[in-house]
């Protein structure tokens, strides 16, 4: 199948008031839009995180985006798409002398705060993956009032006292992520991306703890595989490779 591209000089951006969720919007209408298109809310009444969580969000606090990637036509499932725009998000900051972190599997992080998430969907035709919805909720003013009762979320705000435009935030982010449109439509490997990926890593090499329903796994942090998946030793040396859709990850002050 021939693979379409972004097309830098004919981007679609449209701009929404409020919708459920840019991501179920995306997915919705993925037959009629291009390859490319991002869709941007001022709000989501049905904002949606991963493992089933809600995203919630004030109104012109956030950047709340999504992007549409297609038609990949690969048999294969792609875990590992959100190494893109976690590059994005922090190369972007780094334009406001801002340093952010990635905590695996896409948090983004400023001073130990998660400031940004990433929600990765797919959508399957019988076993062709047809399209891959990118999500990201960044939050870029909120007050610590308003961000109460969110465990360890910080705005941009919060975590470094300065007031971002938000415009200008998302063109650079915008910007990033078109720069990196050969590895989102599988041009180039994703392996090219993983070191950049783990130089902003701060739990590299460091003990940490994956929970899920299950239980906790401890360990060190060993890094990514090529499909985005977590390599974590544990106290008898062993490896094990962890899928990132189940799990959240602690730093962890003991081994
Ligand atoms: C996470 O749980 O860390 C991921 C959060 C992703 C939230 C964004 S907001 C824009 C897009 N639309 C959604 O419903 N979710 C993603």
């Amino acid at each position: 199948m021939e693979k379409e591209t972004i097309n830098p000089s004919q981007p679609t951006v449209i701009r929404l008031l409020e919708i459920d969720s840019t991501n179920e919007f995306l997915k919705r209408n993925q037959n009629s839009l291009k390859n490319g298109t991002v869709v941007l809310a001022e709000h989501q009444t049905k904002g949606k995180g991963r493992r089933g969580l809600v995203w919630t969000s004030i109104p012109g606090k956030s950047l709340l985006f999504s992007m549409l990637i297609k038609p990949l036509g690969v048999m294969e499932p792609v875990t590992n798409f959100s190494i893109c725009p976690a590059i994005a998000i922090i190369r972007a900051l780094s334009k406001f002398d801002i340093k952010a972190a990635v905590k695996w599997p896409n948090d983004i992080m400023i001073n130990g705060r998660k400031i940004a998430g990433i929600l990765v969907e797919s959508s399957w035709a019988s076993e062709t993956l047809n399209a891959v919805i990118i999500g990201v909720g960044l939050n870029v003013t909120q007050t610590p009032t308003e961000l109460e009762g969110l465990s360890d979320a910080g705005s941009i705000y919060t975590q470094t006292e300065k007031i971002i435009d938000r415009e200008q935030l998302f063109e650079f982010i915008y910007k990033e992520f078109r720069q990196l449109s050969d590895y989102l439509q599988l041009k180039e490997p994703f392996t090219d991306l993983i070191q950049e990926w783990l130089s902003f890593c701060e739990h590299l090499n460091s003990p940490v703890q994956l929970l899920d329903n299950a239980g906790n796994i401890y360990g060190i942090f060993k890094g990514i595989n090529q499909n985005g998946e977590a390599i974590i030793e544990t106290a008898d040396q062993q490896r094990h490779i962890f899928k990132h859709s189940r799990y959240k990850m602690r730093k962890n002050k003991c081994c």
